[in-house]
């Protein structure tokens, strides 16, 4: 029995996060220079139902059944076996690791999960569609993140760029002028769970306060991917500054995301917002021509690391 191996992209949030957990779009693609990374090999000496699981980003190292039953790895290869036919998985290693920033709205579960059931699949010989992989990363992400909308599992598991809405068909879009965004991270650690909660706490205080406010992401996201489309990239900088100013209504931006936010307008940036859930992680700034000095600019201004990648037709490099 061969070992398999699977990949699965990190992912930016270009607009609509928050929101989307209630009902509005948004849009998202796939970063390729963020990967995970699962290898799923044969244990000849061990017997069948043995899984051992080695994730030396997170050292662990482990049996899978001294995992708790709601551990996200256990539960992602139970969402694969229980597809299967088979009583219990051949003995096998599963081995995880990844690139993508951990806790930085930069879809690290989401990619692990699909990585790791894209891998397994193969290796038990029942090759998951995106659309199967996809819904099992989704299950995964519930134990993550308590309420996700599924925009993470969608967009990493089909790696394409995402039009994304609750209970419509998933729309991929097309991107006929490629553009650079600039990843900054802002030092601390975001936290999804946490955020997604308060923007609850707060809905459930204020509804009519936060439907507005959603209701106006939502029309963001509308707007851009009507530009997206025809290649009018220039004018989603401005989109993306309105999208960071309601997510600093939501409460779910940091001093730090504002002032790397403004830096990067400052420097020429075509637009700035946060992605992801927020509360720490990365910044996203759309750039021109010439990054280089936005990103030393970013650097300057107490960014830990800024990478550059171009959202492009098929997928983002
Ligand atoms: O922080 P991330 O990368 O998991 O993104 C979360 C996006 C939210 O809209 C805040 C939550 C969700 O499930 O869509």
């Amino acid at each position: 029995m061969p070992s398999f191996t699977a990949t699965a992209p990190g992912k930016i949030i270009l607009f609509g996060e928050h929101a989307v957990v209630y009902g509005e779009p948004a849009i998202a693609v796939p970063v390729q220079v963020f990967q995970a990374r699962a290898v799923v090999s044969p244990e000849i000496s061990g017997s069948s139902g043995d899984i051992w699981i080695d994730a030396p980003d997170i050292s662990l190292s482990a049996d899978l059944k001294t995992l708790e039953t709601d551990h996200a790895l256990r539960a992602a290869v139970n969402e694969v076996v229980d597809d299967t036919d088979l009583d219990s998985a051949p003995a096998c290693r599963i081995q995880i690791t990844s690139t993508i920033p951990v806790a930085s709205g930069l879809g690290s579960s989401a990619a692990i999960s699909t990585a790791l059931i894209r891998a397994l699949s193969a290796f038990l010989g029942k090759q998951m569609t995106d659309e199967q992989i996809s819904r099992a990363a989704f299950n995964i992400e519930k134990i993550h993140h308590g309420t996700p909308s599924g925009i993470d599992n969608s967009v990493i598991a089909f790696q394409q760029p995402v039009y994304y809405q609750k209970g419509t068909p998933l729309e991929f879009l097309t991107i006929n002028n490629p553009f650079s965004i600039l990843i900054a991270s802002s030092g601390s650690p975001g936290d999804t769970r946490k955020a997604v909660a308060a923007v609850r706490e707060n809905w459930l205080a204020e509804p009519e306060r936060y439907n507005k406010i959603f209701s106006e992401i939502g029309s963001v996201a509308r707007q851009a991917r009507k530009l997206i489309s025809p290649g009018e990239v220039q004018d989603l900088g401005p989109l993306m500054d309105h999208n960071h100013t309601l997510l600093q209504e939501l409460g779910v931006s940091t001093p730090k995301l504002d002032h790397l936010a403004q830096a990067a307008r400052n420097a020429g940036a075509l637009g700035a917002k946060l992605s992801g859930g927020g509360l720490g992680g990365h910044l996203i700034a759309m750039v021109n021509d010439e990054p280089e000095a936005i990103r030393d600019i970013l650097l300057e201004e107490g960014s830990d690391s800024v990478v550059l990648t171009t959202v492009g037709n098929l997928y983002s490099q």
